[in-house]
């Protein structure tokens, strides 16, 4: 029982929320492109500069920038015991470079989940999302808000409203997911890595239904 796991899913299928979940389950790391970006966005390093007019359209970041970003990651020691890859890899060439990267460290991916949501629920999640300032915990205004208005529950930072959670950047987001990453369903599946998941329900039974699928 591996536990190098990918949660793939379009934007607002509940990755992040999930990760936060199982990292705590199983202490392993939670890796999300998407919170590192945001961190380089905010401290305005050079690749940050570089995502942001990207991440900005609903467009993914060139595969060079996040390929090097998670090989970074990936060398760190938190990773041995196992990883939850949140947001990565997004097209056929990371999950490539993915594979070679773990190979020349005898590894592998054990699952590949893939959490399906259809659109109008990824919206209404999405344009309806706060996320922490602090820790990066995702709340919602109507399905999941946090005990004390615009606070996070867990680390008490500040909640704000992500750049791209506007209507029209969640459309787009939704084309290049079901242009450039929807494609790796039939990668992972080929594999026979894939561990469809049901994302609509409460939280909680989602979680159970991934803790059963890994622990299977
Ligand atoms: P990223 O940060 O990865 O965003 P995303 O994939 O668009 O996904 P989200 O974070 O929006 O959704 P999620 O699935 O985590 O949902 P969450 O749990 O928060 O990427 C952002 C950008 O960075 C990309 O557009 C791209 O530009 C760039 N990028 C990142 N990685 C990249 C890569 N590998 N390559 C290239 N570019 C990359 O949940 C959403 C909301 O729903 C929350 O409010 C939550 O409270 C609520 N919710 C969760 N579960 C439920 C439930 N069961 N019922 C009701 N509400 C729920
Ligand atoms: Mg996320
Ligand atoms: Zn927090």
């Amino acid at each position: 029982m591996g536990f190098n796991i990918i949660l793939l899913g379009p934007p607002g299928a509940g990755k992040g929320t999930q990760a936060k979940l199982l990292i705590k389950r199983y202490r392993i790391p939670q890796i999300s492109t998407g919170d590192i970006l945001r961190t380089a966005v905010k401290e305005q390093t050079r690749s940050g500069v570089r995502a942001k007019e990207f991440m900005d359209k609903g467009a993914l970041v060139p595969d060079d920038l996040v390929i090097e970003i998670i090989k970074d990651r990936l060398s760190m020691p938190d990773s041995t015991a196992g990883f939850i890859l949140d947001g990565f890899p997004r097209t056929v060439a990371q999950a490539d470079a993915l594979a070679i990267m773990l190979k020349s460290d005898d590894k592998s991916i054990d699952h590949v989940i893939s959490i399906t949501v259809d659109n109008e629920e990824l919206v209404q999640r999405v344009i309806g999302r706060l996320t922490c300032r602090g820790c990066g915990r995702g709340y919602h205004l109507r399905f999941d808000p946090p005990v004390e208005k615009g606070v996070c529950n867990a680390c008490g930072s500040e909640l704000y409203q992500r750049d791209d959670d506007k209507e029209e950047t969640m459309r787009a987001r939704l084309l290049t997911y079901e242009s450039q990453t929807a494609p790796l369903i039939q990668y992972y599946s080929t594999l026979g890595l894939l561990r469809p998941v049901d994302g609509l329900g409460s939280i909680h039974d989602i979680n159970e239904s991934l803790a059963q699928v890994l622990e299977r």
